[in-house]
């Protein structure tokens, strides 16, 4: 296996081969749906109250790192008002055309969904705002002094939005929404849940612990304990200890490769920082997007990272693990500068003179 490919099974971006195995794994209901519990009640009174009303749903926007179930979610939302969904993207709509054509095929109370809504081009939005809150396109027919504007009805629709962020969209996109939900990451035991499940349908054999060792591996994601589930099998190398992952060179925190020559460079280039994101992003040959969504948000969790206004440093915990692999951990920069105190405390023993 080459390097390249090892790195890439903690990405949590989608790989054309993933996609067919992915969409049998995921879940097809809010019942099914694992993790996530409180966007799912939330959202269960969204859709009862649309159905109830026999409306078309309020525009959602769903926000947080790839690989947690956004698309799965707008899928769901399509399924259980039971009508279709489009997906798109915003790098994929390039002209307001692109909009208007899709805008105008969609059926009463469908669903849009939009993956990287943020990356929308500004004459793609204008279209979308009236769409959203009048359900109305705005087209121009003519040029120059005699154009004129004509305004055409649409029908009912709903908007699924997904971004890695929710600060990049702007803010007349933001309150074109009528609920906003952040997906997180999830816990140790949603996601042996998750395994368990996608093992069943795979037609996998799985231990409680061998389930649990993907888990704990897993960054907090669907996407990627699924794909190491299907790693693991092509291993056919189940222990509880992971032994599969070893070979994945996955450690006992979940870094993989990339995580751990971030982390490192931080430790060792910049005497654990603080460093800015675009000098790291240099290091590593990574954008700083990447890093910034991809990345971080895993390692700032597991408090191995901080964000300083100075820049990134890389904690003592960090320090720890990494010493514990076997790497070098030369002394941090930023020791605490010793406190003088400019006069003694009244009372205080350790007095001068
Ligand atoms: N497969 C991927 N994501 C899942 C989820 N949240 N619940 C159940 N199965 C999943």
């Amino acid at each position: 296996m080459v390097d390249d490919d090892r790195s890439r099974i903690l990405a949590a971006d989608l790989h054309d081969a993933d996609v067919v195995v992915e969409s049998s794994l995921r879940p097809r209901s809010l019942d099914e749906y694992i993790g996530q519990r409180e966007v799912k009640a939330n959202l269960s009174i969204l859709l009862t109250a649309a159905r109830a009303r026999g409306e078309a749903a309020d525009h959602v926007l769903l926000y947080g790192p790839p690989g947690l179930g956004k698309t799965t979610l707008a899928t769901i939302i399509a399924r259980e008002l039971d009508v279709n969904v489009r997906y798109t993207s915003g790098p994929a709509v390039e002209r307001p055309g692109d909009l208007a054509a899709v805008l105008t095929s969609l059926e009463e109370r469908d669903v849009l969904f939009i993956d990287e809504i943020h990356r929308l081009n500004r004459a793609v939005e204008e279209i979308l705002y009236p769409a959203m809150e009048d359900y109305a396109l705005d087209v121009m027919i003519g040029k120059g002094p005699s154009a004129r504007s004509l305004r055409l009805s649409l029908k009912p629709f709903t908007v699924v939005g997904a971004t890695t962020r929710a600060g990049r969209i702007s803010s007349p996109l933001r309150d074109r929404f009528g609920a906003t939900y952040r997906l997180d990451f999830y816990e140790e035991v949603e996601l042996t849940d998750i395994v368990e499940r996608s093992a069943r349908i795979l037609g996998v054999e799985i231990d409680g612990p061998a389930a649990l060792a993907i888990a704990r591996r897993g960054r907090g994601t669907p996407r990627i304990v699924n794909r190491l589930l299907k790693r693991v099998r092509d291993h056919a190398e189940v222990h509880g200890d992971g032994q599969a992952m070893r070979l994945l060179e996955i450690d006992d925190a979940g870094l993989d490769s990339t995580d751990r020559k971030l982390l490192a460079s931080i430790i060792q280039k910049f005497a654990s920082g603080p460093v800015g994101v675009a000098a790291l992003a240099a290091v590593l040959s990574e954008e700083v997007e990447t890093i910034e969504d991809v990345y971080e948000p895993f390692l700032l969790r597991l408090g191995f990272l901080d964000r300083t206004p100075q820049g990134r440093v890389a904690t003592e915990g960090a320090r720890t693990h990494l010493a514990g692999l076997g790497y070098e951990i030369p002394p941090p920069r930023r020791a605490e500068p010793d406190i003088v105190p400019l006069w003694e405390e009244p009372g205080s023993s350790s007095g001068g003179t």
